[in-house]
Parts: structure tokens; sequence; C-alpha cells
């Protein structure tokens, strides 16, 4: 079978670590790749965000397979374009990826679906937004409604910060994302991921996971794209697990078929969980980045086959078979992100890690010059390991931490942290 995986990140490298660990898998190209993912990938430089360029460069190669990693090409409708032209695709159409596009459009389908999630109200305009800010009082949550990069979101602890982001998105911070916002109750309680695949009708959870999103030790400094992750998220207990999947999850899927929005590919559902009540904080139609690297530490091979059967509709045949066993992976980013950083310094020491089924070292932001592998994003690399412990897996990721030589890099030294 040949597979086409479209990204560039960590999350990219490590499903296509998995997939190639599968025999079905024969030939494997990712679009457009890094520098790590080209060590055991054909890597080709096309718009991914483009449906015909790729629909025709799949054609060209003979792919049987597509499986497509962020929500940029999810939102701009490249996987309806490739079923269109008869491809197999893992990833929901456009209508289906407002679940992550648009904020309003999430809570009126859990709404539709009585799912546990934040009390909200919709605004085009500043002075009624306003007007409820003052009304509800701080803390407060203020979202952009559409994609904004992660950087959307205002958690404000007093009211005035609140008034301040209505300014900022009306003013046209956030683009067009930033035409109407959503502002919600704010919710305590702790977060964690839950991961499931969806084939429009059949719904199979693939794992859990705990993301950090703040830059610093401790959970200080700014949010991030995601410093570090682990799984299984204890938080997210078998019975808490039960909860977010009969109450949340499925009811919403019932809803997107309901109303003719069928969803097919991994559903990443944000919770907040407090006194074992789980809650939405959002949908994403994608794997988390950096959660899907210990996700597919995890599953290994299989991940393609579930993958298969998502975008087959056949999950009701399928399981998955999970060890007894924890993941953690470890970002090394250039110093000074989230804000600016500089490009094209060079990595030293990654050809002598270890790369086994439990240790390996993913690349999210790299380039190859001279021979050499230069950082050439903010989050660059994901150190990640398996063990049977989350301390050893921890002990095992930060030991391979260890062994970069990369003076111009920084990580947390404290990933799991809350688990452990
Ligand atoms: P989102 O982009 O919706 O995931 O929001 C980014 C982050 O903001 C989440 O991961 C939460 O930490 C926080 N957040 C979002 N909505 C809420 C809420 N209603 N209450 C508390 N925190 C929230
Ligand atoms: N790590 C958070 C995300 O992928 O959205």
């Amino acid at each position: 079978m040949n597979i086409l995986i479209l990204g560039s990140g960590g999350r990219e490298h490590s499903l296509a670590w998995a997939v190639k660990q599968n025999p079905k898998c024969d030939r494997l190209i990712v679009a457009p790749g890094n520098a790590g993912i080209a060590q055991i990938a054909e890597c080709a430089a096309i718009d991914i965000l483009d449906g015909d360029v790729v629909a025709t460069f799949a054609e060209e190669n003979a792919i049987d397979f597509v499986i497509i990693g962020p929500e940029a090409p999810l939102a701009a409708g490249v996987a309806d374009r490739l079923r269109e032209a008869g491809l197999k695709v893992f990833g929901p159409s456009k209508a289906a990826a407002q679940l992550e596009a648009s904020k309003a459009f999430t809570k009126a389908i859990c709404d539709a679906a009585n799912a546990p999630t934040a009390a909200y109200a919709r605004f085009t305009s500043a002075a009624p937004a306003k007007d409820y800010i003052r009304e509800q009082g701080a803390p407060i949550v203020v979202k952009a409604d559409g994609l904004a990069a992660g950087k959307g979101v205002i958690v404000a602890m007093n009211e005035q910060d609140a008034l301040d982001a209505i300014d900022d998105m009306f003013g046209g911070e956030f683009g067009e994302a930033g035409a109407e916002v959503v502002i919600e109750e704010f919710m305590d309680g702790e977060e964690a991921s839950y991961f499931l695949l969806v084939d429009g009708e059949n719904v199979l959870p693939i794992g859990t996971a705990q993301d950090h999103k703040r830059v610093g030790d401790g959970d200080t400094g700014p949010n991030t794209g995601g410093m570090g992750a682990y799984s299984p998220a204890p938080v997210l207990s078998d019975e808490v697990a039960a909860k977010a999947l009969n109450e949340i999850v499925i009811p919403t899927m019932k809803a997107m078929k309901d109303q003719g929005m069928p969803y097919q590919g991994v559903l990443y559902a944000g919770l907040m969980i407090k006194d074992g009540q789980p809650r939405l904080v959002e949908y994403n139609c994608r794997f988390g980045d950096p959660e899907c690297q210990v996700l597919m530490m995890r599953l290994g091979g299989q991940a393609l086959d579930l993958m298969l059967a998502c975008s087959e509709g056949r999950l009701n045949d399928v399981q998955a078979q999970w060890a007894d066993d924890h993941a953690l992976t470890v970002v090394m980013a250039s110093n000074g992100y989230p804000g600016t950083y500089q490009k094209g310094t060079v990595i030293k020491g990654l050809g002598d890690l270890p790369e086994t089924s439990s240790e390996y070292c993913f690349h999210a932001g790299t380039a190859e010059k001279d021979g050499a592998i230069v950082a050439t994003g903010g989050r660059v690399l994901n150190v990640t390991a398996r063990g049977a412990t989350l301390a050893e897996a921890r002990a095992r990721a930060y030991a391979m931490v260890e062994q970069i030589d990369w003076a111009e890099g920084f990580y947390r030294s404290d990933i799991g942290w809350r688990a452990l």
C-alpha cells in the first residue's frame, strides 16, 4: 500500500514512524515533511492547502491512502477534494472540521447534543459583548470564533483583561477569526485530552494524554503549542472517560450525523475535569501535537490498521490493543519561543541517540543544511520514550535530552509532574 501523510511537524513524524512499522506500508511519502521525516520516508514539497495539487500528486504516485495531519488542510476542504477523486482519506470533511474551525459551531452542536460544556454567548460587535462581560464578571474566557493558531483564547482573571480582549478581537488582531467572539464561563479543574476515532457512525477511543501548555516549569509563563505530553492521563480514569464518551462525544457525533455532517477521522476532545465530571473545553479535528507522539509510541504499527478501519467505516470490527505502558515526550524549543527566536541554529548529538520502539526523537521544526541538522521553528524536537511506568518513560526521555547538544534550545524539566 502506498501512503501519503500531509504535514511537517513532530505529529507527522510520529505518524510516519508508526505507519512504517506496519507491513502493509510499501511506500511512504510525507508532504512537505522535515529533516527527521526524510530519514524514514520520502518527502515532497507540495502545497498541502491546495486540494487539486494534492489530488494530482496522489494520482501520479499511485497513492492508496492519505492521512491528513494538521487542521489547515482539513479546514480548507482538502479531504473533500481527495474523496471526490476516489481516494481513501483519514480526516474529516470541511463541514465536519468546523468542530475545530469555529468555536460558535461547536457550542451550537453541544447545545443540540445536550453535552456538558461552559455556558456561553456569541457576539459580532463590541458593545453588547462588553455589557455581557460586566454582567457576568471575572474570571471569564474570551475566544475568537475562528482558527487563530492557538492564540485566540484569552482566559481573563479580571474584568479589564476581558474588556481589552474584546477590543483586540474586534480591532482585527486575529483578522477574520475574530469577526465573531464567543464569551464563556470560566471552568475550573484539571485538563486532559481524549482521542477517539470516528467513522461517521462508530466511535473508538484510542487513548488519553496530558499536554503542558505553558512555556515554563511549574506551568508558568505564556501559552505555547505544547511543551511536552504523556499518556495515559490518570485524571481520565475509566470512569471519567466513560462519562466523556457517553455524555459528550457520542451525543455530539450523533448530532453531527443528524445535521448531515458525519465526522470521519480522529477527534481530539479537550476536557476539563472537576470532581470526576468532565466538561468539553474544545474539539480539535486532528491529533494533538505533541500528544500524537506519545500515542503513536504506545500504539506502534497498529495505528495504520486503526486509521484504515476508520476511513473504511469499519471501526466496529477493530479494537486498540493497549500494553500496560506509559509514554512521555519532552519538547525542545528555540530560545525565545513562543516569542521571537533565531532560526538556523545547529543541533548536534542527534546521530548518537537510541532509535528503538521505546525511544525516539521526533523532529518538529528541522531542516538539513550542509550535512547538519538545523532548527527552523519554535518547537524543534520531541524527545519521546516509553516505559513500564511513567517514571521510567520520563527518565529515558530526559536521558536522551541530555545527549543533545544545542546551546540555542531549551526545554521544560518537569514534564509529567502532575501525574508523578
Ligand atoms: P482552546 O483553544 O479552546 O483549547 O483554549 C485554550 C486553552 O484555554 C485551553 O486549553 C484551556 O486551558 C483554556 N480554556 C479555554 N476555555 C476555557 C474555559 N471555559 N474555562 C477555563 N479555561 C479555558
Ligand atoms: N497540543 C495542543 C494541540 O495540539 O492543540
